[in-house]
């Protein structure tokens, strides 16, 4: 034992254990029926110090000296921080980086699978946490069809348009997504504090010539932009750019990286929107570097190698996330049919959160 923390013989060797750690991770301080935390680590007279400790079964018990129970932390809980240094997550899985090629092998899962089965709800959970993308198929025609797809992942997620958002012809367009016209590749919403993590696109009516949807893999181009071109990589990564969404009754306003990225460097996710992005405010001498890797990256987003496209079928609904895939539109000929898409949002945490209870369930 050590002054703060003691070193605790596991199946990889000993491991270091902070006292405090040690105390708050006692399985009696979680409420069994609140399943809250229910010790409070500032009540603590003082510093946490054992006076001894022992295993016991699958748990180490501790004696602490100013009090008068003791605690017991699981062994499997020591093993799992030992060797990630966190508590083992049924969704962290591993992701599937793809590219223009993937579409033979995109996930679909019917609609009635995913509202009726915890099976259903897992399997497109689990595609969106490794694809990022997944298609609900056999979507019911009608209003509530999207609602109740969406409330079997998580709650609907609202944004400056409201619940729901429409994607078809309008006479007095408030985004160009609402034109026949072509859609740049695009992440939504980044105007808003933090974009919304999931974006469904249910396909009602899609009788149009042209049109195709167009979708890519943010992490597939952002790790290829890194390997071709580090520099363009460390600008789009290091620094915040100003995007917005403004209209007659909304004026948000918000700054993003375009790469996003962990605190090892890992790339998490992309911020893209050329027709929501406001003049940029970087110091103008920082500009002369960073528009050249802005435009590269943009340019990279075209290319067939990253670039997968399809038709929406009337019946199906695209989901995918929103901080990850970057999707567009080709333009089409508005009067050569309709074309209406109905979409909304909702969490990453929720979507995470569904995949942990479906899967066990499944
Ligand atoms: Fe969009």
């Amino acid at each position: 034992m050590q002054d703060n923390g003691v070193l605790v013989p596991l199946s990889n060797g000993p491991k270091y254990f902070n006292y405090y750690w040690l105390r708050d991770a006692s399985i009696a301080s979680i409420d069994p029926q609140t399943r809250e935390r229910i010790f409070d680590v500032s009540h603590l007279p003082t510093a946490p110090r054992p006076t001894g400790m022992a295993f016991k079964n699958d748990m180490l018990v501790i004696d602490w000296e100013a009090e008068d129970t003791s605690s017991e932390v699981s062994l499997a809980l020591l093993e799992q921080v030992a060797a990630n240094g966190r508590a083992s997550d049924v969704a962290a899985l591993e992701r599937n980086v793809w590219y223009g090629n993937f579409l033979p092998n995109i996930s679909k899962v019917s609609q009635a699978e995913v509202i009726g089965t915890d099976a259903g709800r897992a399997a497109l959970t689990r595609a969106l946490i490794v694809d990022g993308i997944a298609i609900v198929t056999d979507m019911e025609p009608t209003e509530e069809s999207l609602p109740n797809l969406v409330e079997a992942i998580g709650p609907v997620t609202p944004s400056g348009e409201g619940l729901f958002f429409n994607v078809r012809v309008e006479i007095n367009p408030t985004n160009l997504a609402f034109t026949a016209g072509p859609l740049e590749m695009h992440t939504d919403l980044p105007g808003e504090e933090a974009a919304p993590g999931v974006q469904f696109l249910h396909c009602i009516e899609n009788t149009v010539d042209g049109g195709a949807s167009l979708f890519l893999d943010g992490v597939a181009v952002a790790m290829a932009l890194k390997a071709e071109d580090p520099e363009a990589f460390d600008l789009l990564a290091s620094h915040k750019i100003p995007f917005f969404y403004r209209h007659d009754k909304i004026d948000y306003r918000s700054h993003q990286r375009v790469i996003e990225t962990d605190q090892d460097g890992n790339v998490t996710g992309v911020t893209i929107s050329q027709h929501l992005q406001d003049n940029m405010d970087l110091p103008q001498e920082l500009l002369d570097v960073y528009y050249p890797a802005f435009v590269k990256f943009i340019r990279m987003m075209q290319e067939d190698r990253f670039v997968m496209k399809f038709r929406s079928e009337a019946g199906n609904c695209v989901v995918f996330d929103n901080h990850r895939i970057v999707h567009g539109r080709e333009g089409y000929v508005a009067e050569s049919g309709s074309r209406h898409l109905r979409g909304c949002y909702t969490d990453r945490a929720a979507m995470r959160s569904t995949y942990r209870i479906a899967s066990q369930k499944a």
